[in-house]
């Protein structure tokens, strides 16, 4: 029976979303592969999803393929399965393509395949693992190849994962620096932190406990308040209080700054991330 989805590549996106396939859905009908297959094979066993012995085998078994390498290894991954996607789609297996890969565009892709078929670019972060992430998509709609079935059925197999958004692909560079790069970004905080409650003589993991909630708790007010973040801050700042103690200590060390040069940073890669 052919399965509902394929992924090429379970390494740190790649297994998030395997993790959240599984969830979603009969993980027997998940097929997965790696150029390291043992890391393929231990994921499979612990999800109780199918294995594929390498790349042309997940193309022959599965309707979405989910490319789940490194941009800088996408292009010899697309040339690889080239000929077996025409093959399935000649004898009517139809395939979509799904590709993750930071600043690499559909029509990069397109380019490199001398076959048409649906190609929905996505930008997901590994919060998807237990369901808390967030999966950005777009897609060669100009010309009309990816339906809204096929929009909807990859959006339910991933159901798991999280929220959804459908954007430009215009923005999606941009996207993927808000957010698929924000939760390491949010990790160092947290860390950090708990460093500062571990100097104040916290044990470390109560320290890091009380630390995530916070960042928790503050991030589902942004969302759940749709106040702007600044003024959610004030309310926590009383007058001649220590958080505002705080909040002048991070702005002395550069705070905001930092944040918005490693956005800017991480924006500049991924467009060079995607002239390979
Ligand atoms: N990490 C994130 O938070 C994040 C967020 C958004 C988007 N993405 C995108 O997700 C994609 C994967 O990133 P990642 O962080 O998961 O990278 P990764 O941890 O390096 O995973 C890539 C996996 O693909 C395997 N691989 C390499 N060449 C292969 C081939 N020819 N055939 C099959 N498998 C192959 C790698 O094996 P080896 O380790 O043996 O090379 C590795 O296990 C990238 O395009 C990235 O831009 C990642």
């Amino acid at each position: 029976m052919e399965k509902k989805i394929g992924f090429i590549g379970a390494g740190n996106m790649g297994s998030a979303l395997i993790t959240a396939a599984c969830r979603g859905n009969d993980p027997k009908d998940v097929i997965i592969t790696d150029y390291l297959l043992d890391k393929a094979k231990a994921l499979a066993d612990k999800l109780g999803c199918c294995v594929a012995s390498d790349n042309v085998e997940v193309v022959r078994s599965a309707h979405y393929i989910m490319l789940a390498v490194k941009p800088q290894v996408l292009n010899s991954v697309i040339k690889e399965i080239n000929p077996v996607l025409k093959e399935c789609i000649e004898t009517d297996k139809p395939r979509a393509l799904v590709s993750m890969a930071a600043g690499v565009t559909i029509e990069n892709i397109k380019k490199k395949l001398d076959i048409e078929l649906p190609i929905i670019r996505i930008m997901p972060n590994t919060p998807v693992s237990i369901g808390k992430g967030m999966i950005l998509l777009t897609s060669n709609n100009k010309e009309a190849v990816v339906s809204e079935k096929d929009f909807d059925q990859f959006i339910s197999i991933m159901n798991a994962a999280g929220k959804f958004d459908r954007i430009s692909e215009e923005d999606m560079d941009a996207a993927n620096v808000a957010m698929g790069c924000t939760p390491a970004y949010a990790y160092m905080f947290i860390e950090a932190l708990a460093d500062g409650a571990v100097m104040t003589g916290l044990p470390r993991d109560k320290a890091i406990k009380y630390a995530a909630q916070a960042v928790l708790g503050a991030a589902a007010m942004v969302i759940e308040s749709r106040h702007h973040p600044g003024i959610l801050k004030d309310a926590v700042c009383s007058p001649g209080g220590s958080t505002i103690v705080g909040v002048a200590e991070l702005e002395k060390h550069g705070f905001r700054s930092a944040a918005i040069q490693a956005v800017l940073g991480a924006y500049n890669k991924t467009i060079d991330l995607g002239k390979n």
